[in-house]
This record gives structure tokens, C-alpha cells and sequence, in this order.
């Protein structure tokens, strides 16, 4: 399941956090690299515990805490701190699977990653191609999204970034540990959630369909107790 969750950032928290970023020291992205995803990275990100990267990571962790497009579909348990990457001048990240096991720097926490995340920070037309293109059974998704939209795919993905050919591709970047480790469960959930949250809106009036809402919700709540793991 590949997920959009438009708006992630107001244009006042993306005008903040980019002046933060623009400010911040860079350096080569592989610093961060697995052993075999280094030899396919080209591009540049801002040091793990930097301030700027700690303050807009801050800002980013509380819009996922209330975005609830976020939660239906990725239902978190964990999520790695953001951090920053940027491409120009022909960059890019060659395809790669982003290791299963992350550390969270400074702490002794593990997150197994589930779900990946990118967090766009320039509109499309800012940049030349520098597309994130995720593979999975249904083929390629190639996703460039507006500034302050975010994309949520599985971890298990093979994934790359096309080359960045003119302007500079900015985005965030982040794993998440879910409540549910298997994809498939997760999107059943997220379908279910989503169905419910629609008939309530349209069923408010209605005593007896309201009724079937409540057991339904309640369905979805004894699943989620089954599979959950934490
Ligand atoms: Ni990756």
C-alpha cells in the first residue's frame, strides 16, 4: 500500500522549517548509508542531531501525531526521528532497500521498519525529474508530490530516486514501526477505518444504521486488539 497524506505542513510551517534547513550545515548523504545502499547514494543531508533537523523534525512529529490519514493507514507504534536530504546537480539515489533494523541515535531504542516516509519540501516545478519510484507487486510507482505532502510506502520495497537534472529537490525522510507489521493487515484496517469514518458522517441521523456503525467500530477495535503487537 503506497499512501498520500496531502498537506502534511501548512505553508507557514514549510516557509519555517525551509529557512531552518537552508541554514543548516550539509554533508554526504551516505553518512547514513548501509553498506550496500552507499554505493548507490548521491546526495546530501544534514547531521543526525543537528538543531535544525531536531527543531523541523519536532514540527513534522507533532503534524503526524494529528493528521489522521497518517494514523488510519500507518498506525504507528514508533517513529525514527526525521532527518534531511537534498538533491542537485544530477544526484540521486540508485535503488536499494532501506535496512530493516534502525537504531534511534542516543538512545538505546530499536525501530524495525515497517513503513517508509518522504516528506516533500518543494512544489514539483522547482526541480528537474527526482522522482521517488517505488516498486511493488502492482509495478512502479513513481511519486513528486507538492510541497508539504508526504508519501508512506512499505519498507520492503525496492525503491530509487531518479536523477535530479535542474533546481534542488528537498525532503524529509523517516521510518515508521507499526502496531501492524504486515502490510496486507494494515490496509485491510486502514479500508475498514476509512468506510466507517465515512458512514458515520453520512449516517448521523439515522437511529438503527447508527447502531450497525457502533458494531462495526467495535469490529474494528477487536481486530486491531488481536493483531496489534506493542
Ligand atoms: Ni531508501
Amino acid at each position: 500500500m503506497v499512501i498520500t497524506v496531502p498537506d502534511l505542513l501548512t505553508k507557514d510551517q514549510l516557509a519555517e522549517a525551509k529557512e531552518l534547513l537552508h541554514s543548516a550545515e550539509w554533508v554526504d548523504g551516505r553518512v547514513t548509508a548501509g553498506h550496500q545502499s552507499a554505493m548507490a547514494k548521491n546526495n546530501e543531508q544534514i547531521p543526525e542531531g543537528h538543531p535544525a533537523a531536531e527543531k523541523v523534525g519536532d514540527m513534522i512529529l507533532r503534524a503526524l501525531g494529528q493528521n489522521p490519514m497518517f494514523l488510519s493507514s500507518a498506525l504507528p507504534l514508533r517513529i525514527f526521528p526525521p532527518l534531511f536530504n537534498r538533491y542537485s546537480g544530477g544526484q540521486t539515489f540508485g535503488t536499494h532497500v532501506d535496512n530493516a533494523i534502525r537504531q534511534i541515535p542516543g538512545t538505546p531504542m530499536r525501530i524495525r521498519t515497517d513503513l517508509s516516509a518522504t516528506l516533500f519540501f518543494e512544489d514539483p516545478d522547482q526541480y528537474e525529474v527526482g522522482e521517488l519510484c517505488v516498486e511493488d507487486t502492482y509495478g512502479v510507482h513513481r511519486v513528486k508530490l507538492p510541497a508539504g505532502s508526504m508519501v508512506v510506502y512499505p519498507s520492503t520495497s525496492l525503491h530509487h530516486v531518479t536523477p535530479v537534472t535542474a533546481g534542488t529537490r528537498l525532503c524529509s525522510f523517516f521510518w515508521i514501526q507499526s502496531m501492524i507489521r504486515d502490510d496486507s493487515r494494515r490496509s485491510l484496517l486502514f479500508d475498514m477505518d476509512r468506510s466507517i469514518q465515512r458512514l458515520n458522517g453520512e449516517l448521523a441521523d439515522h437511529d438503527a444504521a447508527r447502531k450497525s456503525v457502533v458494531e462495526l467500530t467495535g469490529v474494528y477495535h477487536n481486530i486491531l486488539r488481536q493483531w496489534a503487537e506493542m
